[in-house]
């Protein structure tokens, strides 16, 4: 028989809704009994993961044609690790986790888990990157729904279709994240505005106010200052990304360098990565390796990746028109 503290996980990590240690937890029970010399068991056991998993990766279709408007992800590999954050924000990703992991728990005192959120901050500093994360750690499908499609392809159209979304957002249990959100953010009252994009936005605001699905809604925007303050309030947490600081920044050359470090000055070459956003700094670290592989180097050449830093700062200059 199992044995009692595996039981116990086992429960426990089903009310958690972790399905990845619920999965290695009853491989483990399969492996335990196995030893134990009970075979049969441990195929049974086997059998009935394989059977799940397959029955898993059958994609139930969306009632709605939502075709080239949601793209879908399954089995996400990003983590919480992968992130490169201040602590407060991972605190903050991992608080989110915990309460929908733990949704009944806080249901059952009358309590419901943040499930709305609003992530803001400059591009390149992990806003998608933290909706991956979020799927991935929760083990549920990532669907992105295309903001700027949304709006032009099918102008007239679009509320509509941006209810279609949310019925499917009811019907099928994932992470929703609405990405390049200023698609429709935008103040209601601004000069530029017409009038199919305010329909859009009152549409939405109608539409998440009265959501009540068991999904996680993300909407991701670097355009915070456009954003209408009535869609704050709508939001169970508005997560602030920022340029990596100087610490962040060695922290992302190291996980990104990985084996290809070498004797590379991770310090000197965070300071001079100053101002430039977690994706550039990936840009660059990845060039770097690229001329390493070519040269049949085993780490990267430092000069190089001073050197592709340096390209990123310049395009980022052009970009401003400095
Ligand atoms: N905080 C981070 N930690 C580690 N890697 C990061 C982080 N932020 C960004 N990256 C890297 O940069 C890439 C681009 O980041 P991401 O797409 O999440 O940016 P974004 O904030 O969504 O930008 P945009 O506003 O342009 O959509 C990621 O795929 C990842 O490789
Ligand atoms: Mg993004």
């Amino acid at each position: 028989m199992a044995t009692a503290d595996q039981l116990k996980y086992l429960i426990q990590s089903h009310f958690d809704n972790d399905e990845t240690r619920f999965t290695t937890l009853a491989l483990q029970v399969a492996a335990h009994e196995a030893r134990a010399g009970h075979q049969q068991l441990a195929v049974e056991i086997r059998k009935l993961i394989d059977k799940s998993k397959e029955q898993k990766a059958k994609i139930i279709p969306f009632k709605a044609d939502l075709s080239g408007l949601v793209l879908i992800d399954h089995d996400l590999p990003d983590r919480l690790a992968d992130l490169i954050v201040s602590s407060t924000m991972a605190g903050r990703i991992e608080r989110i986790l915990k309460e929908f992991r733990q949704q009944e728990t806080l249901k059952s005192h009358g309590m419901s888990h943040r499930r709305k959120l609003l992530l803001c901050g400059p591009p390149g500093c992990g806003k998608t990157l933290s909706a991956s994360v979020i799927a991935g750690e929760l083990s549920l499908p990532l669907c992105t729904i295309l903001m700027d499609k949304l709006v032009t392809k099918f102008m007239g159209e679009t509320s509509a279709k941006l209810r279609q979304v949310f019925d499917a957002i009811a019907e099928r249990r994932a992470v929703y994240l609405f990405d390049e959100f200023d698609a429709i953010g935008a103040e209601r009252n601004m000069d530029n505005d017409v009038g199919e994009i305010r329909r859009v936005l009152n549409a939405f605001l109608q539409l998440i106010e009265r959501d009540q699905s068991d999904s996680l809604i993300i909407a991701a925007t670097n355009n915070h200052a456009m954003l209408d303050q009535a869609l704050f309030r709508r939001f169970d947490d508005i997560i602030t990304y920022h340029l990596p600081d100087e610490k962040e920044r060695s922290r992302l050359l190291t996980q990104r360098l990985g084996r290809y470090k070498g004797k590379a000055p991770v310090g000197k070459l965070a300071k001079s990565a100053e101002g430039l956003s977690h994706g550039e700094i990936s840009m660059a670290t990845n060039d770097a390796i690229k001329d390493a592989i070519l040269a049949n180097r085993k780490s990267v050449d430092p000069k190089v990746l001073s050197l592709m830093l340096e390209e990123r700062h310049e395009a980022k200059r052009r970009s401003k028109g400095q």
